[in-house]
C-alpha cells in the first residue's frame, strides 16, 4: 500500500472530490458553481468554456476537473480539454498517456477522435495536452484551433478548457476569444486583489464573456461548507 501510493505520488497523480465523493460539502460546492455557471449564462448557451485564473497555482486545474465530473454528472457530454500547453496536468489527473493530444491535433497531425480518450464516467471525455509545443499562444489561435472547437462542440453539450493564468501569456485570453464563457479562479490569501481586477481587465479587453470567479482554497469554519463559495 505505502509503495502504491508514493508511486502515484511520483506520477503527480491527483484525486478528484467530485468523483471520489460526490455528496460531500466540497462536491456540493462545485454543483453550486456548475448552477451559477447555468444562471449567468441564461440567455446564451454554455456549449464552451474555459477556466482561467490571473496566476499561477491558484486550483485553475483541480477546480476544472472537478467542474467537468460536476457537468458530467449532470448527464451532459462533457469533453474536458488541457489547453494549459505550458504545464500540462490533465493527464496526471486522470492517468493518461499524454504522447498525443490537443498539440498533436493544432499542427494537424491527428484529429480530433484520434487523441480523444474515454473516462470512468460517463459522460466525460478527455484531450490532454499533448507533447509541450514551442509557441502555444499561436497554436490556441489558430484556424485550426477554431475549427477544431467547432467540430468538438458538435459532438459535446460542453467543452471545457483548462488554460495557462492571464497575467503570464496572452494564451487565455486568445482562447477566451473562442469559448462563450470564462470563469475565473482565485485563491484565498493567495490571489492580490490588483492582480484579480487586472485579469478581468485583460479578458474585458478581448471581449471574453467573464461568467464569474470561484474564490478557492478558503478556510473550513466548523464545517467544511465553507470550504468552497461560488458567485
Ligand atoms: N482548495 C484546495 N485545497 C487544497 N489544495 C489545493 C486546493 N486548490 C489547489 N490545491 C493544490 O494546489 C496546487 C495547485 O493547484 P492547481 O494545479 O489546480 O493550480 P493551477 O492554477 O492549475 O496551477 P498552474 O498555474 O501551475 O497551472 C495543486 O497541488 C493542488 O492540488
Ligand atoms: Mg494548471
Amino acid at each position: 500500500m505505502r509503495s502504491r501510493r508514493k508511486k502515484l505520488s511520483n506520477n503527480k497523480a491527483r484525486t478528484l472530490i467530485a468523483q471520489i465523493n460526490p455528496r460531500s460539502p466540497i462536491s456540493e460546492q462545485y454543483r453550486t458553481i456548475r448552477t451559477n455557471l447555468q444562471f449567468a449564462s441564461v440567455d446564451q448557451d454554455l456549449n464552451s468554456m474555459m477556466v482561467t485564473s490571473a496566476g499561477p497555482s491558484e486550483g485553475k486545474s483541480l477546480t476544472t476537473s472537478n467542474m467537468a465530473v460536476t457537468f458530467a454528472q449532470q448527464e451532459k457530454k462533457v469533453l474536458l480539454i488541457d489547453a494549459d500547453m505550458r504545464k500540462p496536468t490533465l493527464h496526471y489527473t486522470f492517468r493518461l498517456d499524454n504522447s498525443i493530444g490537443l498539440s498533436s491535433v493544432l499542427i494537424g497531425d491527428y484529429s480530433l477522435d484520434q487523441v480523444v480518450r474515454r473516462s470512468d464516467l460517463d459522460n466525460l471525455d478527455l484531450i490532454p495536452s499533448g507533447p509541450i509545443p514551442p509557441n502555444p499562444s499561436e497554436l490556441l489561435g489558430s484556424k485550426a484551433m477554431k475549427n477544431f472547437l467547432e467540430i468538438a462542440k458538435n459532438y459535446y453539450d460542453l467543452v471545457i478548457f483548462d488554460t495557462a493564468p492571464v497575467l503570464a501569456v496572452t494564451d487565455g485570453q486568445i482562447l477566451s476569444s473562442l469559448c462563450d464563457g470564462v470563469l475565473l479562479v482565485t485563491r484565498s490569501k493567495q490571489t492580490e486583489i490588483d492582480a484579480g481586477k487586472k485579469a478581468v481587465e485583460l479578458l474585458n479587453q478581448v471581449q471574453a464573456n467573464v461568467l464569474g470567479a470561484v474564490l478557492n482554497d478558503v478556510e473550513a469554519k466548523n464545517s467544511n461548507y465553507y470550504y468552497y463559495y461560488g458567485s
